[in-house]
């Protein structure tokens, strides 16, 4: 096999040397570079369409890479510090999905905060594993869940010997960490592997003072999703190793689910962003960081607004702070997060990450640039000045916590009725109901429904939250169980 350094990117270049060759097509994509779909060229370009291909032998197979995709795979690893890494395409869902089911099977037990992404307990659909829940602590005033403190992993350790993995946000949406250190020597020293949530936590790995990333921490898999912070195409994402997981086996467990025509937009997209970061990153995530520090310091400026950051940091469920995330509380302006999120849409044409009930987020990255943060920050001045109101009646967003009756493979695949929201109290729910993003449920299958939860779901409606899960998208019915 070839030599290759982290200069090199070897998907990228296998397609400029195949477009060269000018191969005629007798196989799929049916468009044949565009010219069965002139619409799709004329949207995405004669060059995006013209590596639009399926695998073939100049560019190796996603599903068993031998040449260049294994080639950029083995890269990727050394580039984030792991064993090995795998390119994926269907989103850092698949990255989590596949980590999950890799440790667990069946009647497993995992231990986990209840602020995970919806696709981690998606996961436990799918497998049948058992959630053990930590229930994080909550800043009152913020109204976030933070991370899970190592006393309370320790305490479900010893609770839950049979456990089979730990698994933990590095860090949440917000930019919380836990000490993945500490939980990962803990967790090992009881035979228990360390599953991490990086989804947003790429440039943990290429950036200076910031949280430690989950490789260094020792952790055995983790799901970076390099289309958020690292700059690839949407959907990709890479799955890390350590050296306790079995890679051969790993990659069976991806094959479950994963496509057999991976996209070579987005495969080449992780070349060559992940040689981008392996060259720049330091450079690039120090750029991203002053920004973020500077509108930080701005917004704070503004007043009412808090944009908070490493102050928050109390040795335990705030192990550590990612300085990149720009999360503030809108709470003392008398608006909901949610509500700055939509006026800044529609009045000022900003598209933020997201708003909750207390909060909004903005996601700075590799492309972000100082005009566009004075313009966040002016827009931000400008809403207080017109809209700033009472705060009386505003809720902060509750973690609520949940009350597991059976597993949520059971409850997804058991018999079950529809009914009415206002009618379920009490009742098992086999769907989750969440806010999207950030896509954390307010119920998960399994758990029941209590009078709390139902408020939530109404306060977060009328308030414009875009709410995904159930079977009913007006989101007035539930799945129970009979
Ligand atoms: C914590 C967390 N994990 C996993 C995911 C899934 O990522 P993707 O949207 O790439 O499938 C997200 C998406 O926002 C997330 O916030």
């Amino acid at each position: 096999m070839v030599e290759y350094t982290q200069n090199d990117a070897p998907i990228y270049d296998a397609l400029d040397r195949f477009r060269k060759m000018r191969v005629v097509p007798f196989d799929v994509p049916g468009h044949k570079r565009g010219r069965g779909n002139p619409d799709l060229v004329r949207l995405l370009g004669e060059q995006c369409v013209g590596i639009d291909v399926n695998s073939m032998k100049p560019l190796d197979n996603l599903c068993h890479p031998v040449s260049v995709i294994r080639a950029a795979e083995k890269l990727a690893a050394e580039a984030f510090g792991a064993e090995d890494a795998f390119l994926m395409v269907g989103g850092t869902t698949s990255s989590v999905q596949s980590m999950v089911l890799t440790v667990c099977k069946r009647g497993d037990k995992i231990i986990l905060p209840r602020n995970v992404h919806r696709s981690v307990i998606n996961a436990l659909v799918l497998c049948g594993a058992k959630p053990v829940y930590v229930n994080p602590e909550v800043n009152q005033r913020l109204g976030i869940s933070l991370g899970m403190e190592l006393s309370q992993v320790e305490q479900a350790i010893i609770d839950n010997p049979d456990a089979v993995a730990v698994l933990v946000n590095n860090p949440t949406y917000y930019g919380i960490c836990s000490d993945l250190c500490s939980i990962v020597k803990l967790a090992h020293s009881h035979g228990m592997k360390v599953l991490a949530d990086e989804a947003h936590g790429t440039h943990l790995y290429f950036g200076e003072n910031l949280p430690i990333s989950a490789m260094k921490a020792g952790a055995d898999m983790a799901a970076v999703s390099m289309h958020k912070s690292g700059g690839s195409l949407t959907q990709s994402s890479f799955l890390l190793i350590g050296p306790g997981i079995n890679a051969g086996y790993a990659r069976q467990i991806i094959n479950l689910t994963q496509t057999t025509s991976g996209s070579y937009l987005l495969l080449s997209s992780l070349d060559i962003s992940r040689r981008n970061l392996a060259l720049r990153g330091k450079e690039e995530y120090a750029r991203v960081v002053e920004l973020a520090e500077y509108a930080r310091a701005e917004i704070n400026q503004i007043g009412d607004y808090y944009a908070y950051s490493r102050e928050l940091i109390n040795g335990s469920s705030i192990y550590d702070f990612d300085v990149t995330k720009l999360s503030v509380n809108t709470l003392d302006v008398g608006l909901a997060g949610i509500e700055v999120y939509d006026i800044l849409r529609d009045e000022y044409d900003i598209q933020i990450e997201f708003g909750d009930f207390g909060n909004i987020l903005a996601y700075i990255s590799v492309g972000d640039r100082k005009q566009d943060i004075e313009r966040l920050v002016s827009a931000l001045a400008e809403v207080k000045r017109r809209y700033k109101k009472d705060k009386t009646g505003l809720l902060t967003q509750e973690y609520i916590e949940p009350m597991v009756e059976v597993t949520p493979q059971e409850a997804f695949y058991a018999e079950k009725e529809s009914i009415a929201i206002k009618d379920s109290v009490g009742r098992i729910c086999s769907e989750f109901v969440m806010c999207y993003p950030p896509g954390i449920p307010i119920i998960a299958p399994g758990e029941r429904i209590t009078e709390k939860i139902v408020e939530y779901i109404y306060y977060a409606k009328k308030k414009g939250c875009s709410m995904t899960g159930p079977e009913d998208a007006n989101i007035e019915r539930l799945n129970v169980l009979k």
